[in-house]
């Protein structure tokens, strides 16, 4: 992706992977994820001679001025951060070091991953060569990525060396974004610390909701009514199941293992991911509970990425959910106009694929509506009352008109939303009032 776009700023910029088919695919100009217009920018720029691919670091590293780290840095089991990929590339740029470089993490890694990167470089490398360590952590969005890349809110380079902090600049002038340097430290932690706070409005925003459900009050007026405060913003205050990706629950957690390893305990990102964790249990309850136990009910869950506009499951809250919906006993049918696959992966046997939406919801008890795609905003209730056995509509991400749904003769669950009452009424949604959690 990065490689791509800084191709795409006029620079000649050779890709290394370890996969000989991700590359392959590469070169005959397809992606091996979905990403909007990454593919059309791939195929421009492989056209253009300025973007190759390669398994050859060694010769990447040696026909480079600036080498950027960009590889995957899950979680481990234990909430810390694997590094395995990061010290193997830096092992082999050091091993092909032949020059002054300047070598930039862009791979979300904890506070002192540079100083590391640095001396295993060093270790491996046979001469002396002046290297330069810098963090530029990149703030893509899934699903908006490239035009996250193009207009970027700012550019964090962390680096205490002027003419690494050129050369960046140099880089990235054509975005014309506001350029932040700092120490590589602080640039790392800027990284996490986004991601912290961004996941901690969702959170917090859950959490409201669901007080909102019980007191009768809805959270999307409450969300408008303090997103308007400059100081707030109204950004990232969208409630619904949870977030999830590769980036959020990992980040959070791993932010709080650092914490921990400075023996700072750290309990509010520590209830950033519990809050998440719940919004899935909740989400079955709301089921559970509407559905009067989930033997035998079958369930469609309409969207299956952790978002629109990408095929990434990991960390998706549908597939938490679908897991608990099977666990207590229930049938789920899922569509997701390009998940299926992927998720086919990881529920595999388990879960009914529906080739559209109206597949998903023949003969269902009820509809979760998991991930806001545009064309699920779009579904014809009259048409699904009529196809389904039960009349349950769990609006997952608060994209239905509640009317819609009832004027329909289907039930509307949604999340921390009330009825528009009707004299007499308190406003709480039917059945989900009464729902705690431990
Ligand atoms: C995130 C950061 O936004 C990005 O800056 C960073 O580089 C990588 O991590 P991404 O994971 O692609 O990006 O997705 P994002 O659009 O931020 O959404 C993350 C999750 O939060 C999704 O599951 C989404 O559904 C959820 N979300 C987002 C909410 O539940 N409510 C909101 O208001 C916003």
């Amino acid at each position: 992706m990065t490689g791509a776009c800084l191709a795409d700023l006029g620079n000649a910029v050779i890709c290394v992977d370890n996969d000989p088919a991700k590359i392959a695919l590469l070169e005959a100009g397809s992606i091996p994820f979905y990403e909007p217009s990454l593919a059309e920018i791939v195929g421009r720029n492989v056209q253009a001679r300025r973007l190759e691919f390669t398994r050859d670091t060694a010769r990447a590293v040696r026909a480079s001025e600036i080498v950027f780290i960009a590889v995957g840095t899950p979680m481990r089991d234990d909430g810390h951060t694997d590094l395995s990929a990061v010290r193997a590339v830096a092992r082999e740029i050091g091993a092909a070091l032949d020059a002054p470089k300047i070598v930039v993490s862009k791979s979300t890694v904890p506070v002192e991953t540079g100083e590391l990167i640095s001396s295993i470089i060093r270790e491996n490398a046979r001469a002396d060569h002046p290297v330069s360590v810098v963090s530029n952590p990149e703030f893509l969005r899934e699903g908006s990525a490239v035009a996250d890349f193009l207009k970027p809110d700012r550019i964090v380079i962390g680096t205490g060396d002027a003419e690494s902090e050129r050369v960046m600049r140099d880089l990235y002038a054509p975005l014309d974004a506001p350029v932040m340097v700092t120490d590589v430290r602080t640039s790392e932690m800027i990284k996490y610390v986004a991601n912290a706070l961004l996941a901690t409005k969702i959170s917090f925003i859950n959490e409201i909701a669901n007080i909102c459900e019980l007191i009768g009050v809805d959270v999307r007026d409450v969300g408008r009514g303090i997103g308007y405060d400059r100081r707030i913003g109204s950004q990232y205050l969208s409630p619904g199941i949870g977030y999830g990706g590769s980036c959020f629950p990992k980040d959070v957690r791993a932010l709080e293992q650092l914490a921990v390893q400075y023996d700072y305990e750290a309990p509010l990102l520590h209830a950033i991911g519990q809050v998440n964790r719940r919004q899935i249990e909740r989400t079955v309850l709301k089921f559970e509970r509407e559905l009067g136990g989930l033997k035998g009910r079958l369930i469609a869950v309409l969207g299956l990425a952790f978002k629109p506009n990408t095929d990434d499951i990991r960390e998706a809250p549908a597939i938490g959910i679908i897991r608990r919906l099977l666990d207590r006993g229930a049938r789920v049918r899922a569509h997701d106009p390009i998940a299926n696959a992927l998720a086919r992966e990881v529920v595999a046997g388990e879960v009914e694929f529906a080739g559209d939406m109206y597949d998903a919801v023949n003969g269902a008890d009820g509809i979760l509506l998991a991930t806001e795609w545009n064309e699920f905003r779009s579904l014809d209730f009259v048409r699904c009352a009529a196809m389904m056995r039960g009349d349950l509509v769990v609006d997952g991400r608060n994209i239905f008109d509640p009317e819609k749904v009832r004027l329909a003769g289907l039930r509307y669950v949604g999340v921390g939303r009330v009825r528009r009452a009707a004299s007499g009424s308190d406003g709480r949604e039917a059945g989900v009032a009464r729902i705690r959690l431990a």
